[in-house]
């Protein structure tokens, strides 16, 4: 069942609607059309109490004025960091001969998360069926210096078996780029319990993409035998203390987890995470190639939802994705480019386990 009710104003007075989908288990998916953002999602726990699972604010001015975080948005035309694509040391690309210099917005010669004004800053057109709602979002030819009119059609499912479906469809008028992702992050034991280094997370890959301050350099680690390696399931924070220089510079986990190859785009299960007690599970199935583990390094006693103060690394996100600076990577398996008129399409799927 879908209910609609405004969520608030933005800055320039637009208001934006929150979106429930209640499913036959009792649980609840919130989401607004502000960045195509998952607000909220409330499992209907075995003894009947309702627990939020993700991190959020209640309103939109809130979302709105937080630059960093990307709470539960839809992030577009890239997710992750691109790179410097020459020796000018400006983040971009080069497409069709011709070079698309990106918003410096790491200080560090990358360009995060779509540049300044990302698609978790956009202003979401959406449909709604029984348990489903599709956001659509047009970003124009040369937005953030992207090419081509991009339409990014982000459906949302929620059924009764817990489980979030997301389906990324994008297609262009101009050959592009684009690698959308969604940046929910998790606390299973509840968006407001504070630590999150008990959670148990299992990654069924076995390379990491090296990264020298926070920055893809293009070359792939094994994880065998590094603090990397959840193909055994390990607490957040067992390891994360470790010397690792990549877990040093980037204050925890924050890297990319190559998947194992998936020539036919088969959605399957590529991770989980499960909270302290063991009674909430989180599947997560995709086609994509690519996996971000962050754990929440750069939360800094952020006041959220119903007061909430969420601390540092008091989160888990597990962003699906193509590998990080593709476009720059040639090596890489998947490109990110989708030339004009074709469809990029991908789903990832959380599946909630309530026990
Ligand atoms: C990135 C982090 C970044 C965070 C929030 C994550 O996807 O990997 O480096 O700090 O998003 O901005």
């Amino acid at each position: 069942m879908v209910t609609i009710k405004p969520f608030g104003k933005l800055a320039d007075g637009t208001e934006v609607d929150l979106i429930a989908i209640q499913n036959s288990s009792g649980s609840t998916l919130e989401v607004t059309n502000y960045g195509a953002c998952v607000t909220s999602i409330k499992l209907k726990m075995a003894d009947g109490s309702i627990r939020d699972v993700v991190l959020g604010y209640d309103t939109p001015a809130e979302y709105e004025a937080d630059k960093d975080t990307y709470f539960g948005a839809t992030i577009g035309r890239i997710a992750n960091r691109i790179n410097a694509c020459d020796d000018t040391g400006k983040p971009g690309f080069i497409l069709n001969g011709k070079t698309y210099y990106l918003a410096d917005t790491s200080g560090n010669g990358a360009s995060l998360h779509g540049g300044v004004i990302g698609f978790d800053q956009k202003v979401f057109d959406y449909t709604t069926g029984d348990d489903y709602v599709e956001f659509k979002y047009t970003s124009p030819d040369g937005e953030e210096n992207y090419p081509g009119n991009l339409t990014l059609t982000v459906r949302m499912t929620f059924g009764g078996d817990n489980a979030l479906k997301i389906e990324y469809d994008a297609v262009s008028d101009k050959d592009t780029i684009c690698n959308p992702t969604n940046h929910c992050y998790f606390n299973l034991a509840g968006h407001d319990s504070g630590i999150n280094l008990k959670h148990k997370v299992c990654i069924d890959s076995d390379q990491i993409n090296e990264l020298l301050q926070n920055i893809v350099t293009g070359k792939i680690s094994d994880v065998a035998g590094t603090a990397y390696d959840f193909n055994e399931p390990h607490e957040i924070g067992e390891r994360i203390e470790d010397s690792h220089y990549q877990l040093v510079d980037s204050k925890g986990y924050d890297c990319n987890y190559i998947l194992k190859p998936n020539p036919t785009k088969e959605i399957r299960q590529v991770a989980w995470a499960e909270s302290p007690t063991g009674d909430v599970r989180l599947n997560v199935l995709t086609d994509a190639e690519g996996i971000q583990l962050y754990t929440g390094n750069f939360l800094d006693g952020r006041k959220g939802k119903g007061g909430a103060i969420y601390n540092f690394r008091n989160a888990v996100c597990l962003e699906t994705q193509i590998l990080p600076n593709a476009i720059n990577m040639p090596h890489f398996p998947t490109s990110s480019v989708i030339k004009a008129g074709e469809h990029f399409n991908s789903t990832t799927i959380y599946a909630f386990d309530v026990k």
